[in-house]
């Protein structure tokens, strides 16, 4: 009873939760940390925080060919419906909802939403997603700021919380400390940092301020690496 993390870039998550395939904010197109062409992931379920292009990625196209149902909130699940994609979940804020090997549940995020073309792309999101066989429980904020019910969110025992760090666009480095003391997680690991020049940071610096300072295990992933928590 396991779950294998891999990080495909960005925000890009790849999750094996018992055999069961999850995609988070699939952005592989254009992303210069991908380590794989969308066409090689074959999802069960993809979840999508946002309609910024950085997360929006390949969605569409990946749900397409997959027919993976894609997870999000009401405005970009119409958006999808329009462009093709067979099954959407328009969910919103702290609704949560069962699939037969996982729980997700929409958490909040203070960010914004928009679609490439500028259009209102609903409230973004991070997610809850619970494993039904292990229990274990991830917490992916998205792209958010610091808030203080973060730590509502670690009440509900967390084993890995995945936390941007890149500053500029969402949290950086200080404040994902503190985001880390409010969720109280296992593992953290970062994302949303070196994809862009205004994002860049430095991860080890990161990780020493956070075995330093936290009770939690950093984990840093090289695009395509791996970490498997049990
Ligand atoms: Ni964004
Ligand atoms: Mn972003």
């Amino acid at each position: 009873m396991a779950i294998k993390l891999t990080w495909l870039g960005h925000s890009a998550f790849s999750l094996d939760i018992d055999g069961h395939n999850v995609l988070i904010d699939p952005y592989l197109s254009g992303n210069p940390l991908a380590p794989a062409a969308h066409e090689s992931l074959s999802p069960e379920l993809i979840l999508l925080s946002h309609a910024h292009g950085d997360h929006l990625g390949d969605t569409v196209a990946i749900a397409k060919r997959t027919g993976a149902p894609v997870v999000t909130n009401f405005e970009i699940a119409s958006w999808m419906e329009n462009r093709g994609v067979a099954v959407t979940h328009g969910m919103n804020t702290g609704g949560q909802m069962d699939f037969d090997f996982v729980t997700v549940k929409l958490t909040i995020a203070c960010h914004s939403s928009s679609f490439p073309d500028g259009s209102y792309g609903g409230m973004p999101h991070g997610f809850i997603v619970t494993a039904a066989d292990s229990g274990l429980r991830l917490y992916y904020a998205g792209d958010t700021a610091l808030f203080s019910d973060m730590a509502m969110y670690g009440d509900e025992r967390i084993d890995v919380a995945f936390l941007p760090i890149g500053d500029y666009f969402t949290m950086g480095i200080a404040d994902s400390l503190r985001a880390i003391q409010l969720i109280r997680p296992r593992y953290v690991v970062p994302m949303h940092y070196n994809t862009f020049p205004q994002i860049v940071q430095d991860p080890s610096h990161w990780a020493n301020r956070i075995t330093n300072e936290t009770d939690a295990t950093p984990i840093v992933l090289d695009p395509g690496g791996s970490f498997t928590v049990e």
